[in-house]
């Protein structure tokens, strides 16, 4: 994976034209959600971030990667202090109130992350567990949604990697987060010996979008975009390297 700086003329078919220069994009990110957006050594990198490098090239932009952290981020985007954001963001009915998506480019689902051993086996066994989710993520909705809201026993943390040390130090019984972001941990740590419980049917697909401020012109110049890196081949290139065995 490379850097989130890019050349500053504008590439053979750019739409920004051949003499003008490119315009960067202020992009936020929750740089705390491997294999998608996550730091290496300082460094953003991950699955989101080569996509989306791809992505504005082909729109014709320069983009500055910025972790802000979930919270700000959707701060910063009702705010238009940021052009958009990338991370790993589910689309759905109530996001879409406050902010624009784009075309969806990731399909996912939440998925229980347990220790190797545990009795929970479907959703309907966290009642009565403690849970840690990430804080206003649709894995807290899918929990909430089996223990009901303001429960005690679902902890909440500002990003995914404290839920998941919450768990790791015993303090937590499972996490619930996307499922590629769990089955990435299991597969990167084994020593600490969790698994993912495979209960197919209990939550909902989901897809990730970039969440853009309502009414941003650019949706439609970054649909189009999306739609050229998947069609292209572009986008299984980027996938296999990510995620290709
Ligand atoms: N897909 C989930 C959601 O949109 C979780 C995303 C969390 N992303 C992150 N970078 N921490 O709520």
């Amino acid at each position: 994976a490379c850097g989130t700086s890019q050349e500053t003329t504008s590439g053979e078919g750019s739409e920004a034209g051949e003499t003008e220069e490119k315009k960067t994009l202020r992009v936020v990110t929750d740089a705390a959600y491997a294999p998608f957006e996550y730091q290496d050594k300082g460094e953003i990198i991950g699955f989101d971030v080569d996509f989306i490098e791809a992505v504005a090239e082909e729109a014709g932009y320069e983009i500055e990667i910025e972790h802000v952290g979930w919270d700000p981020l959707f701060v910063e985007i009702k705010d238009e202090i940021a052009d958009f954001g990338i991370s790993a963001i589910t689309i759905n009915d109530d996001r879409k109130q406050t902010y624009d998506f784009s075309v969806p480019y990731f399909l996912s689902t939440n998925k229980i992350l347990v220790p190797e051993g545990s009795d929970i086996a479907s959703a309907a066994d966290l009642e009565g567990k403690v849970v840690a989710v990430q804080a206003g993520t649709t894995g807290q909705e899918a929990v909430e949604g089996i223990m009901g809201k303001n429960n005690k026993n679902m902890k909440q943390f500002e990003n995914n990697n404290l839920a998941i040390m919450e768990l790791t130090s015993g303090g937590a019984d499972a996490v619930v987060a996307d499922n590629t972001v769990v089955e990435e941990y299991v597969k990167n740590n084994p020593d600490q010996k969790l698994t993912v419980v495979e209960d197919a049917d209990s939550f909902a697909s989901e897809y990730y979008g970039l969440m853009f401020p309502k009414g941003s012109e650019l949706k439609a110049e970054f649909d189009e975009a999306i739609n050229k890196v998947l069609d292209s081949g572009k986008y299984a290139e980027i996938y296999n390297e990510w995620f290709g065995s």
